[in-house]
């Protein structure tokens, strides 16, 4: 057992350190003659250019993936993205036409609600895509084409490393559909892939220390529920920290986007209330710093993730969580390993069995 952990007391720690490793492998051989290769897609350029609307369909954690991928779609090949958990899609009628691309997220390729919605897409006349981690999945097979996230087996029912792994692999997606509808320059494409492929170290560099992200966790092990916020690609690294927490810890979390607060979540905070922002540096960064103002003066305990040299955030903060700086559309790789760092801290302190949470399972085969 020991061994199969690699030294680590658990599995999920053991894959959240492999993410460095994730990172590489899952970019290994797609920059060549600085041109991006992902030709196990089989699309032509011409017939990318062609895709005017991309939903991404998954469940769980893959959806967070896809909430991030939302943003890097719009943002670099605006074309209009929507992403929605494969149960509510299945079951609805979705505007699909031959131009419309479907993404399909899954780590293990056999959760029922995806595969439902995918052979329903690809009925409806839809291409679709698939990302997983399983070689020769249902999802692999029934997909008109295959990104493998390159994980490799992922143990820990919380998932991780896969998690990092789709990001990073929905992120290639969006760099090939931005360069095929002439948004990026194939220069501009070769700079972004390298600054992605940085995030490997700069994820050794959290790793490498974790004291202060252990000591907000012992801050926060008590309390009875959480508040996850943050802003733009900020509120989607929320949505997956707050999953994280409650799944392992079985601590209540939930996120919200940090404008959204004054709608809802605000009436909850109370003295010693956690607060965990989100606050890398952003275009949005000055709006979410207000936001956290607000909760802090409502007697909330906030444990910030913030970019390394920000000084000024602890003035707002009682923890401070600092990652290096990256581009803000590469911060869900970044942001999102202390967060499940933090989560694990928690689960450990309040002695729960951080593999194999009660009544969750790794893949959810049935409906
Ligand atoms: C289960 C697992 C989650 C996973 C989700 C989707 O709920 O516990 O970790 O994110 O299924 O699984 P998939 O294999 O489709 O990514």
């Amino acid at each position: 057992d020991v061994a199969e952990k690699g030294g680590y007391p658990d599995f999920m720690l053991k894959e959240i350190h492999e993410q460095p490793r994730v990172i590489r492998d899952t970019l290994a051989g797609r920059l060549v003659d600085g041109h991006l290769a992902i030709d196990e897609l089989d699309l032509s350029p011409e017939e990318l250019n062609l895709i005017d609307r991309v939903y991404v369909i998954a469940c769980g954690t893959s959806y967070h993936a896809g909430l991030i991928a939302k943003n890097l779609i719009e943002g670099w090949a605006r074309i209009p993205c929507e992403v929605e958990v494969a149960s509510e899609f299945r079951y609805r009628n979705p505007i699909i036409t031959p131009s419309t691309l479907v993404v399909a997220v899954s780590q293990s390729g056999e959760t029922a609600d995806t595969l439902a919605a995918v052979r329903d897409a690809r009925v409806k006349g839809a291409k679709v895509f698939g990302i997983t981690n399983v070689v020769g999945s249902p999802l692999a097979r029934e997909s008109d084409g295959v990104i493998y996230t390159k994980a490799n087996k992922e143990i820990a029912v919380a998932s991780t490393k896969s998690f990092l792994g789709q990001v990073v692999s929905l992120t290639l997606l969006a760099l090939l559909l931005a360069q095929a509808k002439g948004k990026l320059k194939t220069n501009q494409v070769r700079l972004l892939f390298h600054e992605l492929a940085d995030t490997a170290e700069q994820v050794e560099h959290i790793l490498a220390d974790t004291t202060a992200i252990d000591e907000a966790a012992r801050a926060c092990k008590d309390a009875k529920s959480a508040l996850f916020v943050g802003r733009g690609m900020g509120a989607a690294i929320s949505y997956e920290g707050a999953l994280k927490l409650k799944e392992i810890s079985y601590l209540h979390a939930e996120a919200y986007p940090a404008g959204e607060m004054k709608h809802g979540p605000i009436a909850l905070i109370d003295e010693g209330f956690p607060v965990i922002a989100v606050a890398t540096k952003s275009p949005v960064y000055d709006k979410l710093v207000s936001n956290i103002q607000e909760a802090k003066a409502r007697g909330a305990m906030v444990v910030a993730v913030a970019t390394e040299g920000d000084e000024d955030i602890r003035a707002h903060a009682d923890h401070v969580i600092y990652i290096p700086k990256v581009r803000d559309a590469f911060s869900a790789i970044t942001a999102s390993v202390p967060l499940q760092l933090f989560a694990r801290a928690i689960a450990v302190e309040r002695n729960c069995d951080v593999d194999q949470p009660r009544n969750l399972a790794k893949s959810v085969t049935v409906e």
